[in-house]
């Protein structure tokens, strides 16, 4: 039945999309990257032109939150052949990589050697993603779709008070990389706001990329000054590295939720994994019906069991067997499900395996549908703030600290709270676990394409937008919505002011749970619903950042 369910949603909304909605939409981080978006869609380029334009675009205006020196995962809809593929361009570990890279001679994990400077890099994925996407989905040229980019590089943007709040928070980083201290801050300083940033070596990589694709980045001079800047930094980059990279094409995870479908990404994230976990536990229970703290008190106990999972059994797939299958099917959420009461917690040291999850606010997403119904949900990273703040000089590439992603010791948390298992331990070429969760959400009526960045928070947040979205909720609805976590461990409920009140708090504590308030917001998700039923657009941009949606005529 829900199979067949499934095929109905899959059919009505395929023929939904056909018509396509007439108009475009794109919600992003940053409104100059949504300005290069909706400059690229009026030059005649379709969706996927289009998230070449902004994912560049970001790369430049948002340095601290990805870039070409990050990877992602650019989730596509394409709506002539009806193709849906997550584009995979996460970073990889270097093949001079091992288990051990951040132990000491003792077995110790060295502070902070995952996070700072270029050993923290994996191998960027993004270059690679953008090439592939304007080559087999883009409707025009590399070199167009960077323009917006290159001349943002070029001439430069103004600084705002989120970039001098990360730029403070990894001063000491960025001053340690003559590089990026000379792009990114002024005499060794966070620059004042407004400050023009230009940054014009990375404007000749992005050129270089712009005539000849991946090629561009990953060979040639760019890729020689990428390796000899890191290894004299002590990083462990080689040419094969670069040359072995490669994007690959990966089937979504798909699921239903009562009339919804999900569609979401698979390992090496474990983002669509989890929310299938947590969905097909919900879809149990009358959600809709469950109103304050009942509702909350399940969907915590449904994150939670998600959450153990992820630190149990998630990592890149291509190298470790992730058991999809199972973790995917009814039966086996059907089985957690039964061990949720009501009445009270379930607290996370009776369930077995234990490993606690970490995250942090930066990261950035992107939402575009275009006149046709073409659409991109991607999620893009280089981790921490301003990455590893490591730039080899001459090619203003910021590159990440995506290694940091990986568990550099089994049971052993690292600087940001992260433990796993051997199916995310550091192996060369392998790529490190992700949370990153860009969605498509179909009822009969409408389509969403959601996604944020947020740690090892996205997933939650995701989640909490699906189910507002699947009763009824709003573009401006989703992204507004208070924000509550679970993650298994610590086994805490952390809430945003406003999401949890004094009352529902009380009883919450009588069923047992820890709650902890966290003092500022989090996340950034950007969202766009199309309707079928009035063939209607919104976008919305998150209130919480300083992003910018917008809804335009072809
Ligand atoms: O891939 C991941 O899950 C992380 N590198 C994402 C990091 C993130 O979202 C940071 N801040 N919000």
């Amino acid at each position: 039945m829900k199979r067949l369910l499934a095929i109905a949603f899959a059919l009505a909304c395929s023929a939904a999309a056909g018509a396509g909605p007439g108009k475009h939409a794109v919600a992003a981080a940053h409104p100059l990257a949504t300005r290069a978006g909706l400059e690229v869609l009026a030059a005649g380029g379709n969706a996927f032109d289009a998230a070449v334009a902004v994912s560049a675009a970001l790369a430049v205006v948002e340095p601290y939150s990805s870039g070409i020196g990050g990877g992602g995962f650019w989730l596509l809809h394409r709506v002539a052949d009806g193709t849906t593929i997550m584009l995979d361009g996460r970073e990889k570990a270097p093949l001079a990589a091992h288990a051990d890279l951040y132990l000491d001679a003792s077995g110790n994990v060295v502070p902070r050697l995952s996070i700072d400077g270029p050993l923290a890099a994996g191998i960027p994925g993004a270059p690679a993603a953008l090439a592939h996407l304007a080559r087999h989905y883009g409707r025009l040229t590399l070199e167009r779709s960077l323009a917006p980019a290159i001349r943002l590089a070029r001439e430069g943007f103004e600084v705002d008070e989120k970039y001098r709040r990360l730029a403070g928070w990894r001063l000491p980083v960025l001053r340690a990389s003559a590089a990026a201290a000379e792009i990114f801050l002024l005499n060794g300083e966070v620059p004042p706001a407004g400050y023009v940033l230009r940054q014009s070596d990375l404007a000749r990589t992005l050129e270089s990329m712009a005539s000849s694709g991946a090629a561009g980045f990953y060979r040639g001079p760019v890729a020689a000054r990428l390796i000899s800047g890191t290894r004299a930094a002590g990083g462990i980059f080689s040419r094969e590295d670069f040359e072995q990279y490669r994007v690959v094409e990966r089937s979504p995870v798909r699921f239903v939720y009562r009339d919804m479908q999900v569609t979401s990404v698979p390992p090496p994230s474990s983002g669509g994994i989890a929310l299938a976990t947590m969905m097909h536990i919900l879809e149990g229970f009358d959600l809709p019906a469950a109103v304050g703290v009942d509702r909350k008190h399940l969907i915590v106990e449904a994150m939670r069991r998600a959450y153990r999972d992820r630190a149990q059994y998630l990592g890149d797939s291509d190298f470790h067997p992730v058991p999809r299958e199972l973790l995917l099917s009814r039966a086996y959420a059907a089985g957690l499900r039964a061990g949720i009461r009501l009445d009270r917690v379930t607290p996370s040291a009776s369930l077995p395996g234990a490993a606690p999850v970490e995250g942090a606010d930066n990261t950035t997403h992107f939402s575009i549908i275009d006149a046709e119904g073409n659409r991109v949900a991607a999620t893009l990273s280089i981790n921490y703030p301003f990455g590893s703040g490591f730039v080899p000089p001459g090619t203003g590439v910021l590159l990440n600290d995506e290694m940091d992603d990986f568990s550099a010791k089994p049971g052993v948390p690292n600087a940001y709270g992260l433990v796993g298992a051997a199916a995310n331990a550091i192996a060369p070429g392998k790529r490190m676990l992700s949370s990153m969760s860009p969605a498509f959400l179909e009822t009969p009526s409408r389509l969403a394409i959601v996604g944020t960045p947020g740690g090892s928070r996205i997933i939650t947040m995701v989640l909490l937008a699906a189910l507002a979205f699947q009763e009824g909720g709003s573009a401006g609805q989703m992204v507004a919505l208070p924000r509550y976590h679970h993650q298994f461990l610590p086994d805490r409920v952390q809430f945003e002011p406003g999401a949890i009140n004094p009352g529902e708090r009380s009883i919450l504590e009588n069923r047992g749970h820890v709650l902890e308030a966290r003092e500022r917001p989090y996340g950034n998700m950007h969202v766009v619903v199309w309707d079928y039923r009035d063939n209607s657009v919104q976008a919305a941009s998150d209130p919480r950042g300083t992003g910018m949606a917008s809804v335009a005529s072809p």
